[in-house]
């Protein structure tokens, strides 16, 4: 992309895109699971937010056919945080060029993980576009901490112009500069972690297929166990950290209710062994019942 932005945080970086992009009078339209920080930031605009139902496309179009905002803003996680599930950005790019409006895409999930040379999951699909606003996190597979929004130039000139999340903080220091760097490349050069990464996904799939709880259709690191109730789902994760393996539970109100779940994110650190174990542990623990 022409040019990219340094944020402190992935967090700061949706609250800045947002409110600099849309404004009173304007619409935000926002798939109803994308992360606290897109949500925050669309309310923080000012703008008018309509949500629509995970990934339903179609309800998402009539929204838009419907809008006389001037500026339009479509929201979406790439990958989305509790479930998996990868969003269909060309799609999505076709319905904002119908409409003329901005796509921003947050792809904390995705950046190092999917896309040749980890570039992401607009490399995944391989679209482009000078309207989407891409937003990557560097505290996930990148392993360091901070943010970059990615885009058109006047885009990037924009936001340094006018993000109050990025002009209004200290700038982060030198030092997290040279990690990045080193981190980039790592993450562009060492095609080996994804290739086990997906390895891992794949044999966690397989091996889990048994137990009396089902996994989200996922095909990436996130990999949601759903147990349903809340209590349930803390003892399973005690269960876990018990045996010494650490996944949390996820509860209402990150997720809707009655889908309480682990939230098992494998890592291209970990090992076969550590995927058999989880497995087994959960079988044994199924048992326990
Ligand atoms: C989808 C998504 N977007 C944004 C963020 C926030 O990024 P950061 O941790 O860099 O603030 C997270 C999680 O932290 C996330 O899961």
């Amino acid at each position: 992309m022409p040019r990219a932005l340094h944020f402190a945080a992935g967090y700061m970086a949706n609250l800045g895109i947002l409110a600099a992009l849309a404004g009173r009078g304007d619409t935000v339209f926002s798939d109803q699971l994308n992360h606290a920080c897109l949500v925050d930031g669309a309310r923080l605009s000012r703008a008018e937010v309509r949500v629509y139902p995970h990934l339903d496309l179609a309800a998402l179009e009539d929204m838009l056919a419907g809008c006389a905002s001037p500026t339009k803003l479509v929201a979406s996680d790439a990958v989305f945080s509790m479930d998996g599930d990868i969003a269909p950005l060309p799609e999505l790019l076709a319905l904002c060029e119908r409409h003329d409006a901005w796509l921003v895409v947050d792809d904390a999930h995705g950046f190092g993980v999917l896309g040749e040379g980890g570039r992401g999951t607009l490399a995944h699909f391989g679209i482009a576009s000078p309207r989407i606003v891409y937003m990557g996190t560097l505290g996930k597979a990148a392993g360091v901490h901070g943010a970059f929004v990615a885009g058109d130039e006047a885009l990037i000139e924009w936001l340094v112009q006018r993000a109050r999340t990025y002009i209004f903080t200290t700038a982060s220091p030198p030092l997290l500069a040279v990690a990045l760097a080193a981190s980039l490349e790592l993450v562009e050069a060492e095609e080996h972690r994804r290739t086990r990464l997906a390895a891992l996904v794949g044999r966690l799939r397989k091996s889990l297929a048994g137990l009396p709880w089902k996994l989200k259709a996922s095909e990436t690191p996130i990999q949601p166990l759903i147990v349903g109730d809340n209590r349930a789902a803390l003892d399973l994760a005690e269960g876990l950290r018990a045996r010494g393996i650490w996944v949390p539970a996820i509860r209402p109100p990150t997720v809707p209710a009655g889908s309480a779940r682990l939230r098992i994110a494998l890592s291209a650190a970990h090992s076969v062994e550590h995927v058999d174990e989880l497995a087994e542990a959960l079988r044994a623990l199924s048992g326990a019942r």
